[in-house]
């Protein structure tokens, strides 16, 4: 789902809570972090969306940008969130195009399924620094902006650590970094007035890691508590939330957005294990 202008008549926020804020967004061209741009964007802030691919991210810049008369999305593309350089020449590129940056969301993240027998070293290592080291790279790289303008992070997070999700042992074990990333930065810079919250999205139509983990869809949502998959739309509302100053004193949190699902442990059900992953796990192979 992408959100357009009907988004303003049947949302609860004020238009234009965001008037003369700026969002920077890594992962802004992703399916996730797009909807949440654009909901930002709609009610009046201005953005900078920072990925690898500069055909997507440009594109996908110019079409957020279409939502709203006059608004600025600025384009970061072939910025890598690994290297705390290439970032803070996207952090320098969106303050000089757009003046100021209040709010960060820093969800570029990788992801695939391997069992362990077949997860390398590299390949645990390239999604761990991707989503773990980037999301501090992105912190460190937009610190100076945040503390001028008292700014919030928001980090995107998961439910998959909660418990063993097979085949996202690398995910799991990064996304655990990024909540305790978030929960100490809460405390180190809440004195600063920066706040730091995560967001859990559970399992969200469209996206590829749904795609990747659910094979049978229509019984994984008779098993969601809310019975039903969650939307990008829930993401983006959440985040408006806690950008919000109604969320002026929430921080250090992790918004699990769901339906209910981590409760009853939805993702570790048999029927979400890929069938030819597990007859892969058997086999005594080691890549190391
Ligand atoms: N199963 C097992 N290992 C895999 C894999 C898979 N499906 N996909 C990649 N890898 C391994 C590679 O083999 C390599 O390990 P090796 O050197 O031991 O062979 C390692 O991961 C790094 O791969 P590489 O392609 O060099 O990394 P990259 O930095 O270009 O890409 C990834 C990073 C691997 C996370 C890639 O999947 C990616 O760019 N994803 C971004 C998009 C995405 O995942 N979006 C979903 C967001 S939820």
């Amino acid at each position: 789902m992408v959100l357009d202008s009907t988004f303003l008549d049947t949302c609860v926020w004020k238009p234009d809570i965001f008037k003369g804020k700026v969002v920077f967004v890594t992962g802004g061209a992703g399916t996730i972090c797009r909807v949440q741009t654009e909901a930002m964007v709609l009610l009046g802030a201005n953005a900078a969306i920072v990925g690898r691919n500069k055909e997507k991210t440009d594109s996908v810049a110019r079409e957020i940008a279409a939502l709203r008369l006059g608004a600025v999305v600025v384009s970061c593309a072939n910025t890598d969130v690994r290297d705390v350089n290439s970032i803070a020449k996207a952090v320098e590129l969106t303050v000089e195009k757009l003046g100021r940056i209040d709010y960060v969301i820093a969800g570029a993240a990788g992801n695939f399924l391997a069992d362990f027998n077949h997860l390398s070293s590299n390949a645990f290592s390239s999604v761990v620094n991707i989503d773990l080291l980037g999301s501090y790279n992105t912190v460190k790289a937009t610190f100076n902006e945040l503390r001028k303008n008292k700014g919030a992070v928001l980090f995107v997070s998961a439910t998959l650590h909660y418990y063993g999700v097979p085949f996202q042992i690398h995910v799991g074990a990064a996304k655990a970094g990024v909540d305790a990333l978030s929960n100490a930065l809460a405390v180190e810079l809440g004195p600063l007035g920066i706040r730091s919250n995560c967001i859990a999205p559970g399992p969200i139509a469209g996206t590829e890691g749904l795609e990747r983990l659910v094979k049978n869809k229509d019984e994984c949502m008779r098993k969601v508590p809310l019975q039903r998959m969650g939307s990008t739309r829930d993401i983006a509302e959440a985040t408006v939330y806690l950008f919000s100053p109604a969320a002026d004193y929430v921080t250090g949190t992790v918004h699990v957005v769901d339906g209910g699902s981590w409760h009853i442990g939805l993702l570790t059900g048999g029927n979400m294990y890929p069938v030819e992953l597990t007859k892969r796990n058997s086999e005594i192979l080691t890549k190391l």
